[in-house]
């Protein structure tokens, strides 16, 4: 029996990337984060592509494309992201790139420079991957659709922990009005906005902890 394809979406630090890599783990499928994707471009933009007054240059982010190399790599279970052959997990977290990614994953080029890779990806089943439009546009056919959210202030409280295990100072209200910001753009972004499907099955977690939200989905997943 083909290895099934889940969908994980959901609001910012909801914890859909850490679930989504432990569910892997269990039941043996491949895991793709997308948002280190969006972030990795960022990234690349906040290095390479920068205007006079500090913003963002989209015209020269558009055409290097051709330059930019994503690629995840194996670190003894954790999966790294390298832009051109460098790490570049721990620059991703930061929070430049997270105050300025919403406004490059709204782009349709860079969606559209993102798309065909992740589902290329999922061709052979087997993968869980994570972002904001899966369930959506990515893999709309997906086995399986999760959508998670959690309150507010349950959120800050993660993300906030989150930055300091990765050794970046942070400071709550910050972190809560830089999660407030990025929902709304992402929810109301014209392309694939972040959007439950119709037939996702809604996971609120503000009370859960992982290991609850993981059972919660894996009661779902049929044996394979
Ligand atoms: O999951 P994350 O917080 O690392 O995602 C960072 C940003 O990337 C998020 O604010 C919106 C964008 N994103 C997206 O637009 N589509 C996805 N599939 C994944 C992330």
């Amino acid at each position: 029996m083909k290895k099934p394809v889940i969908a994980i979406d959901g609001y910012s630090s909801t914890g859909k990337s850490s679930i989504s890599k432990i569910i892997a783990e269990k039941i043996g499928l491949i895991h793709l984060d997308t948002g280190a994707l969006y972030r990795g471009v960022t990234w690349f933009a906040l290095q390479n592509c920068i205007n006079e007054n500090g913003s963002i240059n989209l015209e020269e982010l558009f055409s290097s494309f051709d330059q930019i190399e994503l690629e995840f790599k194996n670190d003894n279970g954790e999966l790294v992201l390298f832009l051109n052959h460098i790490d570049i997990s721990k620059e991703i977290r930061t929070n430049e790139v997270s105050e300025n990614v919403s406004f490059v994953a709204k782009q349709k080029e860079v969606r559209d420079f993102l798309l065909q890779s992740q589902r290329s990806l999922a061709e052979k089943g087997g993968i869980i991957m994570d972002g904001r439009d899966i369930g959506t546009v990515v893999l709309p056919n997906a086995d399986y659709k999760f959508f998670l959210t959690a309150s507010i202030e349950e959120r800050t409280k993660r993300r906030y922990k989150e930055l300091l295990s990765l050794g970046i100072e942070a400071n709550e209200e910050q972190v809560k009005e830089n999660l407030i910001i990025r929902d709304k753009i992402d929810s109301e972004r014209e392309i694939a906005p972040l959007r439950k499907a119709d037939d996702a099955i809604v996971i609120d977690n503000t009370q859960l902890s992982k290991e609850e939200t993981i059972d919660n989905i894996l009661s779902y997943i049929k044996k394979f």
